[in-house]
């Protein structure tokens, strides 16, 4: 199995260095591409440095912050066109430790077509994060779960690894979202196909360095397609139950 690392980033400067050493230990069979949105903090600059005494190393430069979901979509083609077979999903603030890496990629191994890093399964936790994000990410894992009929427990979770042939039955063009929105629909739209996730306990450290992305709006964006896509699905099946039994 070839794999691809893909860690997004907009001003890590602090902390992509230690997350891509740690990667590299870790697992060292992954290559890594690194997807900057020319971060103003030279986050991009000291990526092209790791990428010339390393060849493994790959960048991605983008031209101006366009959302995680963007760069995901973006490093997701890349790794694609290259011919990687899996493609993983990794915070470049050290949340996402590159240890943990492995159980993903044996659940692959297993069979699934989607393993996910879960912070709410037995043996999953978080460190470090603050009261009020444990409630929203609970929360909303929760309306999603319901809104959507997942069976997953962490909906929003971005520490992910994807079988090439889950990524090329998807429709990247089509996915539009950001932020946790970004994680919800492409969870969804691989439920949807009827393929296998699978999800293992992480343990997700609060970053140390550098400021969260996420903000208010990419939560309530998050929730207002969560509530559209769950309505469509729903009415979907009444009007297709209308027309088989006529
Ligand atoms: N290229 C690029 N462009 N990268 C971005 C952008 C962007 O617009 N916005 C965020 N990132 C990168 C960050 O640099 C970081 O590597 C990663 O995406 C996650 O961003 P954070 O700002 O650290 O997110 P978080 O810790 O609040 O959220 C985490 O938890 C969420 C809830 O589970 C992430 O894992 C999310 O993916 C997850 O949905
Ligand atoms: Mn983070």
């Amino acid at each position: 199995m070839r794999v691809l690392t893909i860690i997004p980033t907009y001003n890590e400067l602090e902390s992509l260095p230690k997350t891509i050493s740690r990667l590299r230990a870790a697992v060292p069979a992954s290559d890594v591409l690194v997807v900057d949105d020319n971060s103003p903090d030279g986050t991009g600059q000291l990526a092209d440095g790791l990428a010339a005494e390393d060849s493994q190393i790959h960048v991605l430069h983008r031209q101006g912050k366009a959302g995680l979901g963007a760069a995901y979509i973006a490093g997701f083609k890349w790794g694609l066109d290259a011919g990687y077979d899996v493609l993983v999903e990794m915070d470049a603030d050290g949340s996402h430790q590159p240890e943990q890496l492995p159980q993903l990629l044996e659940a692959l191994e297993q069979g699934a077509d989607l393993a996910m890093g879960s912070r709410w399964v037995p043996g999953g936790s978080v460190v470090n994060w603050p009261l009020y994000r444990q409630a929203i990410s609970r929360v909303g894992s929760t309306y999603a779960r319901l809104m959507l009929g997942l069976k997953i427990k962490d909906v929003t979770g971005g520490y992910r690894a994807f079988r090439r042939t889950t990524l090329e039955k998807l429709n990247l063009d089509e996915v539009a979202s950001v932020g946790y929105g970004f994680q919800v629909d492409l969870a969804w739209r691989v439920a949807k196909l009827g393929l296998t996730i699978v999800e293992r306990p992480i343990t997700f450290v609060e970053r140390e360095l550098g400021d969260s992305k996420m903000s208010g709006n990419i939560v309530v964006e998050a929730m207002i397609n969560v509530t559209r896509w769950g309505l469509a699905a729903r009415w979907q099946k009444l009007t297709s139950g209308k027309s088989s039994a006529a």
